[in-house]
């Protein structure tokens, strides 16, 4: 794994990961609604950093005919995400992938309708993440969407405090909702995990406003942020049909 993504932290958010992302739930109905594909049409779409799939599953459930790759590079993720996926067959691919490397965008399928990726892509340098989008455009098929849910940098010492009091209120919220305790939070704050509070130089994530623009200059339209809250957006492009 990388130095910002160790195993240890796999294992961590593979239990906790539903809490200690910022209602999953809202997240999870935009990138969905956002796929551009009918619900019984045939596409693929590939989910960048998987974890333990809980996102492909539930594309294979929305679109009936939506083949998924999901890929990640933890062998505890894969192993979670195999077993989630098995129900949906050939539907359903599950691959090891190293993010910093592009190795694994060639032998995709010719056309991809859909790239989403959740929560993962702030591993990446900014200028290997511009040259992600880059790659990830030439992929697409026309119609096509990279649509992603990231954690953002602040513009600001004000926006830094605001995001860093929301996450963790939203994760003590979460805690007790879905667990009637704040063990959950207090693993979260004991851990480190508000990167907003503890900066982790294995964590690159870029502003807003300068991830829209890198959309729009590697040829995306339509780019937009969907969705924000506590300090992480939904955000993406569409590639144009001729
Ligand atoms: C915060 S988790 C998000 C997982 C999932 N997308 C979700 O929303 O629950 C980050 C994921 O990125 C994967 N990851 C981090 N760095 C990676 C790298 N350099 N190469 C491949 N996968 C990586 C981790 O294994 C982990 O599954």
């Amino acid at each position: 794994m990388s130095e910002a993504w160790q195993e240890s932290d796999s294992k961590v958010f593979a239990d906790l990961g539903r809490i200690y992302t910022p209602n999953r739930d809202e997240i999870e109905s935009t990138l969905l609604r956002l796929i551009p594909a009918r619900a019984d049409e045939r596409f693929w779409c590939v989910d960048v950093g998987a974890g333990e799939g809980w996102l492909s599953q539930r594309v294979l459930q929305r679109f009936n005919g939506a083949q998924v790759i999901a890929l990640d590079g933890s062998s505890a993720m894969l192993a979670r995400a195999r077993e989630r996926l098995a129900p949906y067959g050939q539907r359903a691919t599950v691959r090891e992938f190293r993010l910093e490397s592009d190795a694994w965008i060639a032998p995709l399928p010719g056309g991809v309708r859909c790239f989403l990726s959740s929560i993962v892509l702030h591993h990446l340098d900014p200028e290997a993440r511009w040259t992600l989008f880059r790659n990830l455009y030439r992929r697409l098929e026309p119609g096509g969407a990279l649509l992603m849910a990231d954690l953002i940098a602040p513009s600001s010492e004000t926006e830094r405090d605001y995001a860093a009091e929301f996450w963790d209120a939203e994760v003590k919220r979460q805690s007790t909702e879905m667990t009637g305790s704040l063990l959950a939070f207090d693993r979260f704050d004991g851990d480190q995990w508000n990167w907003y509070r503890h900066p982790d130089p294995g964590d690159r994530p870029s502003r807003l406003l300068d991830q829209l623009k890198w959309l729009e200059e590697v040829g995306f339209v339509g780019v937009s942020a969907f969705w924000l809250r506590a300090g992480h957006a939904v955000f993406g492009g569409f590639k144009a049909k001729p």
